[in-house]
């Protein structure tokens, strides 16, 4: 399997049989592989393995958990892991594959990884369109999270080189797309059907009217009718993936609020820990003294301790007759920046 650009890039391999097969592997084991879809490349990881999913965030350095986009083979795969309802089916069935995300519910027994959904109870899905991005996901056997391929803040790659070049070694593969890749350009169509009435997340190539013609009427998302009333006094922004998030409606601090919170209250950095509290350990020194203690990671290791964070929160926050929940001190670098982010909106006063 040889890489091309003459090796100006040596993580970027052609997508065929061997450099598809590469790629399954290295999926397998837990290493990140980019790879074109018709919209943007992608950083795909498996979906189904939380430390693979945490190695996302830490290689776009990204400073907060986004939700991420999971990418199935077909419609079926993806009926494994949210409930779709009427006008989700009808959407699928119309634009999949394609440039569509739909945000649905997460099934009782789903299988993705809850960092994929960054706490939240639903979980954006997309089949995409493209025939190397149709045959990894197929070959792999794998749901694959893949958020745009390029560092945190910088713009969506459409090339392989822009994918190397942004990235670097951070990524172990990238799959070449040649002239076939990103013939859309920008990301998908994001809709969420987790309410009554569909609200639009973010526009894409797929627009709100092409949507209404098979679903009836949809709403902008808030952040996206702010944006607009912007538009109307300022001038042109750049296309950055900074601009995209202001378009993101998790970034509303009320809903950040709602959605993020654990019902129990949480205390940060605590160096002490009382006997009705529930710990969050992190480290090989847990604070003794709470009769309901889980550990981030026993090794101090960050990738770990994202990988495990939404699921330890979920599940503490079940316990029965705990005042509260005490969080030992994460270090602010790296991963370490982004578990902080999620774990000061948890603790911020409801
Ligand atoms: O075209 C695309 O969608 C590309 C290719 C690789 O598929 N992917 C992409 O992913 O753009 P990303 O992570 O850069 O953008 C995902 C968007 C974000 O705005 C995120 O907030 C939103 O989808 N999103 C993901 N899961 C969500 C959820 N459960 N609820 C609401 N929004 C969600
Ligand atoms: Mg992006």
């Amino acid at each position: 399997m040889e890489s091309v650009s003459e090796n100006r890039y040596p993580n970027i391999f052609n997508a065929d049989q061997a450099g598809l097969v590469n790629a399954c592997n290295l999926l397998r084991s837990g290493e990140l592989v980019a790879f074109p879809t018709e919209t943007v490349y992608g950083l795909g990881a498996d979906a189904t393995n939380p430390k693979a999913c945490a190695s996302i965030y830490e290689a776009k350095g990204r400073p907060s958990f986004n939700p991420l986009i999971v990418h199935f083979h077909d419609l079926s795969e993806a009926q494994k892991r949210v409930v779709f309802n009427t006008k989700a089916e009808k959407l699928a069935q119309v634009f999949w594959p394609g440039p569509l995300t739909l945000v649905l519910p997460r099934t009782e027994n789903c299988d993705i990884a809850e960092l994929c959904s960054a706490g939240l109870p639903s979980l954006a899905v997309r089949v995409p369109g493209h025939s190397i991005a149709h045959a990894l996901l197929k070959q792999s056997g794998l749901p694959l999270a893949a958020p745009s391929a390029n560092a945190s803040g910088k713009i969506s790659p459409t090339k392989s080189e822009h994918v190397a070049y942004s990235l670097g070694n951070k990524v172990s593969c990238i799959l070449d797309g040649k002239d076939t890749a990103c013939a859309v350009g920008l990301e998908s169509t994001v809709i969420d059907l987790t309410g009554d009435i569909p609200v639009l997340l973010r526009p894409g190539n797929i627009t709100k009217e092409e949507i209404e013609t098979v679903i009836g009427s949809i709403q902008l998302g808030k952040s996206l009718m702010e944006s607009k009333a912007e538009q109307q006094v300022s001038s042109e922004t750049p296309t950055t993936e900074d601009t995209c998030q202001t378009q993101n409606p998790l970034k509303s601090p009320g809903l950040l609020k709602s959605h993020y919170a654990p019902t129990l209250p949480l205390r940060l950095n605590a160096t002490e820990v009382a006997g009705d509290e529930a710990l969050l350990a992190f480290g090989n020194k847990p604070l003794l003294g709470s009769s309901c203690c889980l550990n981030l990671s026993e090794e101090g290791d960050l990738l770990e301790a994202a990988a495990n964070l939404f699921a330890a929160l979920h599940e503490l926050d079940q316990n029965q007759g705990i005042s509260g929940i005490a969080v030992m001190p994460i270090p602010d670098t790296g991963l370490g920046l982004a578990i902080n982010d999620r774990l000061k909106r948890a603790a911020a006063p409801k």
